[in-house]
């Protein structure tokens, strides 16, 4: 009888500036279009909720979240290539719509990229729901096409998640 595969234990931790080459490791390998450095220097700075999520000691993925008069904004989520369709995403969301919820926030405000099917499947599946999209919100790409954003919206109170 072969053994079943251990499950890496995953938990959740604050973001600190020691992290950031890890996160931009993330990052760029992520992302078309990502984030420098500099603006996740500026989100602890400025005091944003910067969360990873780990399996065992390793962080596999971020989110960062502004929270202000009762909103809450997802600016950034974000796994390891190498471990995206594990449920992590899944995971990391929850968390964060919980933290948000826990502190106030009554609903939560998004942009996705009209193109980002997958991320959009993730946010529906909590019950986000499309509320606007901003035309060319996304800078040129190596084509100089800019790309839309869709706008979601997930309402906290009496959130049962
Ligand atoms: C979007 C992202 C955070 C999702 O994280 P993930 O760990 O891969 O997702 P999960 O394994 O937790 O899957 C959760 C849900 O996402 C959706 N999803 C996952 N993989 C998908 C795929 N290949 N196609 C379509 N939907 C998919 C499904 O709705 C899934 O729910 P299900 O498991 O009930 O089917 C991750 O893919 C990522 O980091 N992408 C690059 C960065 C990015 O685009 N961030 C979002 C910016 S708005």
């Amino acid at each position: 009888m072969s053994a079943a595969p251990a499950v890496a234990h995953r938990s959740f931790r604050r973001l600190h500036k020691g992290d950031l080459p890890r996160v931009m490791e993330i990052e760029r390998s992520a992302y078309r279009q990502c984030w420098t450095e500099g603006i996740f220097h500026d989100c602890l700075r400025v005091g944003y909720e910067c969360w990873a999520i780990l399996e065992a000691t390793e962080i596999v993925g971020y989110g960062i979240v502004s929270i202000g008069a009762a909103e809450a904004h997802l600016l950034n989520l974000c796994v390891t290539p190498a471990r995206q369709g594990c449920g992590l995403g899944r995971e990391l969301l929850h968390y964060l719509i919980g933290w948000a919820s826990d502190h106030g926030a009554l609903a939560m405000y998004l942009e996705v990229r009209l193109s980002n099917i997958r991320a959009q499947s993730l946010y529906r599946v909590f019950g986000f729901r499309e509320i606007g999209r901003r035309n060319g919100y996304y800078p040129a790409d190596a084509f100089l096409v800019r790309e839309d954003a869709l706008l979601f919206r997930l309402d906290l109170v009496g959130e049962g998640i």
